[in-house]
């Protein structure tokens, strides 16, 4: 594969000087790709539909007047960050310069105005079902992080502060067939669910907007199953409101999405109404969560703890949350795996080579199974993986009869 380093040719107001990494020079097609992907899969997604791709370099975050100067005259379509602000005007200047998608490095796009690429008639990419498992098991390390003080006993032994074991030292929580409450069960949220639940047979609670019959039977079935070895079953109920869960749990996990509705989702009022040695978990989105009524909180109670994977004003924290030793807090790791995170860059790619190629839309994934044929097959589907507003747009979906043609081919 042809690859260059270009120097940025526009700069001005905003506009930070920096390199690009161009892919398969000759292509006909112009993809701008705002941060270096991780793996090799992805770039042969874009190359085989004949892209040329420049890729910005370096670990600073592009602001908006950077990415639109990259477009400069045509642009077929943008590789984005969750940490870029993808507004209304950014993508005018996407559809303007000719692109047909932009295709989101996240399986969260509250960064990007959904709406507005929608009137302009511009699909928008995401990457869901790779990154499930990735994420639930990061929420995981983080609750018994926070609840076995995992991150405290480090700094003990590292500040040489271990003097022998001691019976009340670091004294942390038995979740052992306690009540687990999750704030959203969608993918993630139920993967992180199954894990506690199965795994420290735990009784779940949930709040969600919707019920999620899936979930309920499978904790059911697992139910079933203990009852059958002789042992007590696990329970499950959907809570009718967020404070009955929030008082019900010794832990509670935060796996809403960010809308302007769910902004500060918790917050004081809510932290108040938690048990007084009770773990809240976010590996979702900072702003669900009310962070300086969070440091608050804390303070007030050091039985109290929390594990934090996302922040309200990333990559800030609010005053005071460092200082605090009963929060564990991880720099957005979530998706952090090298399987997850060169799979995510493999579904951006198959996104924006699929539109450019005018073909259809892969039936919505509900799990990491139906995105494998992307992530593994020598052929993969002549479909997008996953566009938002596939709908909205009137995009058609992948069937079977398409499945067969490719067979042939
Ligand atoms: C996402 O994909 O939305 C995650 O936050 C990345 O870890």
């Amino acid at each position: 594969m042809a690859t260059s380093l270009c120097p940025s040719t526009v700069e001005g107001a905003g506009v930070t000087k920096r390199d690009w990494k161009i892919v398969n020079p000759g292509g006909s097609r112009r993809v701008v790709v705002t941060k270096e992907l991780p793996g090799e899969r992805w770039l042969w997604f874009l190359t085989a539909a004949d892209c040329r791709v420049e890729i910005a370099q370096g670990d600073d975050i592009l602001a908006a007047p950077e990415i639109v100067a990259a477009f400069a005259d045509h642009v077929d379509a943008a590789l984005g960050q969750l940490t870029e602000a993808w507004s209304a005007d950014t993508l005018g200047a996407l559809a303007a310069a000719g692109a047909l998608i932009y295709s989101q490095y996240a399986v969260g796009y509250d960064n990007v105005d959904v709406a507005a690429a929608t009137r302009l008639g511009l699909p928008v990419g995401n990457t869901p079902g790779v990154l499930t498992e990735t994420t639930a098991e990061l929420a995981v390390a983080l609750t018994f992080a926070a609840v076995r003080r995992i991150a405290e006993g480090d700094r003990v032994m590292r500040a040489g502060a271990y003097h022998g074991w001691l019976p009340s030292m670091l004294l942390g929580n038995l979740l052992y067939r306690g009540t687990l409450g999750i704030v959203g069960a969608g993918r993630i949220g139920a993967a992180y669910a199954g894990m506690m639940v199965e795994g420290h047979k735990m009784d779940l609670v949930y709040y969600d907007v919707r019920q999620n019959e899936e979930l309920e039977h499978s904790i059911a079935d697992y139910a079933a199953f203990l009852v059958a070895h002789g042992e007590r079953p696990v329970t499950c109920r959907r809570a009718e409101t967020l404070p009955e869960l929030l008082g019900a749990c010794e832990v509670v996990s935060i796996h809403a999405a960010l809308t302007p509705e769910t902004r500060h989702l918790i917050g004081a009022p809510e932290l108040a109404a938690m048990k007084e040695g009770a773990v809240l978990v976010n590996a979702s989105r900072g702003p669900l969560l009310d962070e300086a009524a969070l440091v608050a909180h804390c303070r007030a109670h050091p039985r109290f703890r929390a594990g934090l994977d996302v922040y309200e004003n990333e990559p800030a924290m609010a005053p005071g949350l460092a200082e605090l030793d009963n929060v564990v807090l991880v720099p957005h790791l979530g998706s952090a795996t090298t399987w997850t995170r060169e799979g995510m860059a493999t579904l951006a790619a198959a996104n924006a080579a699929a539109i450019l190629q005018g073909w259809p839309v892969w039936p919505a994934v509900a799990g990491r199974e139906d995105v494998l044929p992307f992530l593994e097959d020598e052929k993969p589907p002549h479909a997008a993986p996953s566009i938002v507003n596939a709908d909205d747009l009137g995009l058609s979906q992948y069937a079977a009869q398409a499945a067969a043609t490719e067979e042939k081919q």
